[in-house]
C-alpha cells in the first residue's frame, strides 16, 4: 500500500447509492474503503445499526476514516411519514452519532432535491428551502449537523436511477419499474412533476472527484434535462423495449405522499466547480441498459 493511500468508510451499501460508491473505491488502489449497512450484503463489511451510538463509537474504533460518505437513510418517503421516530432516528441521530464518532473526517452527506419548493423550480443552491414531507425536513436537520463542519460536502441530488442485482427492499425508479412489470402490475406516474433524474454510476463518480478536489459546500446533482416523472419512466421503457401498458400518465394530485409540483434544479455549480459535465440523459439511459444486459432478473 502506497503512502497516499486513505481510509473512507461508505455507510448504506445495502442501498442504491452505497453500494455502487462501495465497487468504485474498491477498485482504487488508493483507497482503503469499508462498507457499513445495518443488514449484510456483498457491500457490507461491518454491520452497525447507525442508529446506535455505542455500535457507531464501536465502528469508529475499528474502522478509521479520513471521509465518511454518509449515504444511510430512511429514503422512503411514505415511511418517513408513516413513522417519524424511527425516520428521525436513521436520518438525524445517525448522522449525529457519525459526527460525534468520526470528528477529524471530511463528510460527504446525501441530502436531497426535494428540500427546494418554489413554483417555477431551476433552483440553484440558494433557492430558499421549504420541506414539504417528514423526510425532507429530516434530511435538513441533517444538513444543519453538518453545515457547521469546514470540510463537508452536502449533496442534493435529484432523483438516482441505477440496476440492483439484488432486492432490496426500497426501490429506486426503475427497479420498481422492473418489479412493477415483472408482476404485472401498471406504473402510475404523474405528468406534471418534473425533475433532473440522474444515474447512479454519475452520482459515484461525482462523489469521487469532489472527494479528490476537496470540494467543500453545498451542491445540487441532476440531469441537465427537466423532464416529467412519465416521460422519464416512457424513455426507460422504450430503451429496453418493455411493454408500455405496463405505464399509466397521472395526475400528481392522486399521489398520498406530498412533493413539489416543480422539483427541478440547476447542477451548473457543480459542474463548473468539478469541471465536469453530466451527461446527457439518453447516454444515462444508455449506461443503465449496458449495466443490465445477461442479467436474469431482466430476462
Ligand atoms: N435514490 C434516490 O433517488 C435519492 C435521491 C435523493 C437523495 N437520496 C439520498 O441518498 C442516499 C442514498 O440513497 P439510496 O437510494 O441508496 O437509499 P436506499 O437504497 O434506501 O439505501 C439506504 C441504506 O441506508 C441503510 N440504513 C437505513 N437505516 C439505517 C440504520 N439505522 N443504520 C444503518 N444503516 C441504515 C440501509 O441499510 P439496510 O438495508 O441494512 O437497512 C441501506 O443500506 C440516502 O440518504 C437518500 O436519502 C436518494
Amino acid at each position: 500500500m502506497g503512502s497516499e493511500t486513505r481510509q473512507v468508510l461508505i455507510t448504506g451499501t445495502t442501498g442504491l447509492v452505497g453500494c455502487h460508491l462501495y465497487d468504485l473505491f474498491r477498485c482504487s488502489e488508493t483507497w482503503i474503503t469499508t462498507g457499513t449497512s445495518r443488514s449484510t450484503g456483498k457491500s457490507v463489511d461491518y454491520r452497525a445499526d447507525l442508529t446506535d451510538p455505542i455500535r457507531v463509537r464501536e465502528l469508529a474504533r475499528n474502522v478509521p476514516a479520513d471521509v465518511v460518505i454518509h449515504a444511510a437513510a430512511i429514503s422512503k418517503t411514505d415511511v418517513c411519514q408513516a413513522d417519524r421516530g424511527r425516520c428521525y432516528k436513521a436520518n438525524v441521530e445517525s448522522t449525529k452519532n457519525l459526527i460525534s464518532a468520526y470528528p477529524h473526517a471530511k463528510f460527504i452527506f446525501f441530502s436531497t432535491y426535494a428540500v427546494y419548493n418554489t413554483p417555477e423550480g431551476k433552483c440553484d443552491e440558494s433557492a430558499p428551502v421549504s420541506p414539504t414531507n417528514y423526510y425532507i425536513e429530516t434530511k435538513l436537520l441533517g444538513e444543519n449537523l453538518i453545515s457547521p463542519l469546514s470540510s463537508a460536502v452536502i449533496l442534493r441530488p435529484s432523483v438516482i436511477f441505477g440496476f440492483m442485482e439484488y432486492d432490496h427492499e426500497s426501490k429506486n425508479y426503475f427497479m420498481q419499474l422492473v418489479e412493477n412489470i415483472r408482476s404485472k402490475k401498471v406504473t402510475q406516474s404523474p405528468v406534471d412533476q418534473y425533475f433532473n433524474p440522474i444515474h447512479v454510476g454519475v452520482v459515484a463518480e461525482i462523489v469521487r472527484l469532489a472527494i479528490v478536489k476537496d470540494l467543500r459546500g453545498i451542491y445540487n446533482i441532476g440531469s441537465n434535462e427537466d423532464i416529467s416523472k412519465f416521460e422519464f419512466n416512457q424513455r426507460v421503457m422504450r430503451r429496453f423495449r418493455f411493454d408500455e401498458t405496463y405505464l399509466e400518465g397521472i395526475d400528481s394530485r392522486a399521489l398520498a405522499v406530498t412533493r413539489p409540483n416543480n422539483g427541478t434544479i440547476s447542477s451548473g455549480l457543480i459542474q463548473e466547480t468539478l469541471k465536469y459535465r453530466i451527461p446527457r440523459l439518453s447516454e444515462m439511459i444508455d449506461q443503465l441498459f449496458v449495466s443490465t444486459q445477461g442479467h436474469p432478473l431482466l430476462e
